[in-house]
């Protein structure tokens, strides 16, 4: 899920969203998790969300404070520059996006490429400890620049650079991002699977599901949804 921006009221919205997911094994966040809130609005998204999975990881996004995103890491499920092992999958993340309005969580490229290096090499630190042919996942709130899922308004490129560059230099096998809500979907972006799960806030959310098939080849199937309900804008 992504692109929540959770404000105070609309909890009866984010709980029946949380009904028709159902259960997950694994929830990833892809940022704007709240609309500039607090920390109680944190409270409130972690605690609903967690009856779709107790497993919750996140990154933050522009719309989330400095204050947000050093409350996702002291949760111990923030992504942000850093790297975890969940079930199959090793997943690393961005937080952010490259600077834009003064009010939001933005970086310039480079100090976007340090932490998704720093996120990276986490997951490498990860891999050597517990060795594994995990599904590698990237995890961040900004697209990236030149693909299908950053074209704000369907028009403008507006993604990362140090994100693609990252992407392109990287062997994921899915990147997960939010923030440009128009762009809803799973498309490629440099030979990966890129989903855009879409703004929460108006009931998009994206199903991954990982099997073995009769062959015991991986298979990752990917459903991009949506629930009725809004909870603003
Ligand atoms: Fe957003």
């Amino acid at each position: 899920m992504s692109d929540l921006h959770f404000k105070k009221g609309y909890d009866d919205k984010l709980e029946s969203l949380t009904n028709t997911i159902g259960k997950a094994d694994l929830l990833l966040l892809s940022g704007d998790l709240t609309h500039f809130g607090k920390e109680r609005e944190l409270d409130t998204v972690l605690s609903i969300l967690s009856g779709v999975s107790p497993n919750i990881y996140a990154v933050p996004g522009n719309c989330d404070t400095k204050a947000i995103a050093e409350s996702l890491k002291k949760r111990g499920i923030s992504l942000e520059g850093s790297a975890a092992i969940a079930g199959e999958c090793l997943i690393n993340g961005l937080g952010g996006v490259p600077q834009w309005r003064k009010v939001d969580y933005g970086f310039t490229e480079e100090e976007l490429l340090q932490t998704l290096n720093q996120g990276a090499d986490a997951a490498t630190a990860l891999l050597n400890e517990r060795p594994g042919g995990y599904i590698r996942i990237l995890l961040t709130h900004v697209p990236p620049y030149g693909s299908k899922a950053d074209r704000a308004m369907f028009m403008k490129h507006v993604g990362s650079k140090a994100v693609a560059e990252h992407i392109q230099q990287s062997q994921y096998d899915l990147c997960v991002c939010g923030h440009i809500h128009e762009c809803v979907g799973v498309s490629m972006f440099n030979e990966v699977p890129l989903i855009n799960c879409g703004p929460a806030r108006r009931g998009y959310y994206v199903v991954i599901n990982i099997d073995l098939d009769a062959n015991d080849q991986l298979n990752i199937s990917l459903q991009s949804k949506r629930d009725g309900s809004r909870f603003w804008g």
